[in-house]
């Protein structure tokens, strides 16, 4: 009896041990989910696959990494709510939609702040742009990178838009932010907060006149299908944050997050190499389509909305801080 209690024991510690050597070797992968409101076929989209590329094959056999475009999993209106929930890892906001997180990143919304895209990615890559990934820490949020889209554009269902005068009185879709808000007010026009999923459609049945954004989301989402007028104002710029959670992103074992740090700057290298080539590329794409106008301003026409949005930066400087945008405006010039 004691030999066959002996003998059964030992059979169960060698299938124990059998099976937890196999439980290693098929430890299931940690399922990372990253989610975005946008298509495929846009710099944040392209930034988001090549992430799940590098990551994969930076850490194999350990991380699967499950990318949701076009809001399929979460809206604007849900998703840092899921990355504060653990329901999703990654997202990557417009930093227009950080309003109730911190007033700092109000900053990238001001209008007419950065003369160019270079401009924007040199403040971005100051130690003043690099702290704001940080600015969230204390609501659970951690900034991990910015990725480039683009400079906006502005649009209407009108024939004439030229002058600031022309949207007087027009509904515009605005993303969740009172800097755009104020903006739009500042103009005369009525801004609505509204999530990008809906905005086609308010487009189309004239829920709204107008919107804003690059050349990228506008052909992506066919909004030239429903503008009549898309005139290059190139007025402020649509970029994201890349961001977590800092709990999840702090427990995360050593070569986990280190090896998802390097696929992220891998990723934001090619988004952001990227990002002027597919606008470019959009912006011929809705010429040819014959849809939209896409009405060119004069330097005059420029100077005219320059001075009627300027009023907003006053208005938003406490908040934001004025060492903040004067570190914005130095990045104008090339150093
Ligand atoms: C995005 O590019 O993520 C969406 C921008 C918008 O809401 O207009």
């Amino acid at each position: 009896m004691k030999f066959a209690t002996t003998r059964l024991a030992a059979a169960v510690g060698v299938s124990l041990t059998l099976g937890l050597a196999s439980l290693t070797a098929h430890a299931a992968p940690m399922i990372i989910k990253f989610s975005h409101v946008v298509a495929e076929a846009t710099p944040k989209g392209q930034g988001a696959l090549k992430f799940k590329e590098l990551a994969e094959a930076a850490l194999p056999g350990q991380v699967e990494v499950q990318v949701f475009s076009n809001s399929q999993l979460f809206g604007d209106g849900k998703e840092m709510e899921a990355v504060l929930l653990g329901d999703v890892q990654f997202i990557a906001p417009s930093l227009a939609k950080f309003d109730r997180y911190t007033k700092k990143v109000q900053i990238f919304d001001l209008p007419f702040l950065f003369d160019d895209m270079a401009a924007l990615d040199r403040f971005q890559a100051s130690p003043a742009g690099q702290s704001l990934l940080d600015s969230m820490k204390s609501k659970g949020i951690q900034g991990l990178a910015y990725w480039h889209n683009g400079l906006k554009q502005m649009s209407t269902n009108q024939d004439k838009l030229t002058r600031p005068e022309d949207v007087k009185g027009l509904k515009f879709r605005i993303q969740s932010s009172d800097v755009l808000e104020a903006q739009f007010r500042q103009l005369g026009a009525n801004p609505q907060k509204l999530a990008f999923a809906e905005v086609y459609q308010a487009l189309q049945t004239g829920v709204v006149d107008g919107a804003e954004n690059p050349w990228s989301n506008i052909y992506s989402q066919k909004f030239h299908e429903v503008q009549k007028t898309i005139a290059v104002t190139n007025h402020g710029a649509l970029d994201y944050m890349v961001v977590t959670n800092s709990a999840w992103w702090d427990g995360l074992p050593d070569d986990i997050r280190d090896g998802l740090q390097k696929a992220m700057a891998g990723a934001t290298e090619h988004a952001n190499k990227l990002a002027a080539e597919i606008n470019d590329r959009d912006r011929k794409r809705i010429a040819e389509a014959g849809k939209a106008k896409i009405q060119t301003l004069t330097k005059e026409d420029i100077a005219a909305w320059r001075t009627a949005m300027h009023p907003v930066w006053e208005k938003f400087q406490d908040g934001i801080g004025k060492d903040l945008i004067d570190a914005a405006v130095a990045s104008n010039q090339p150093s």
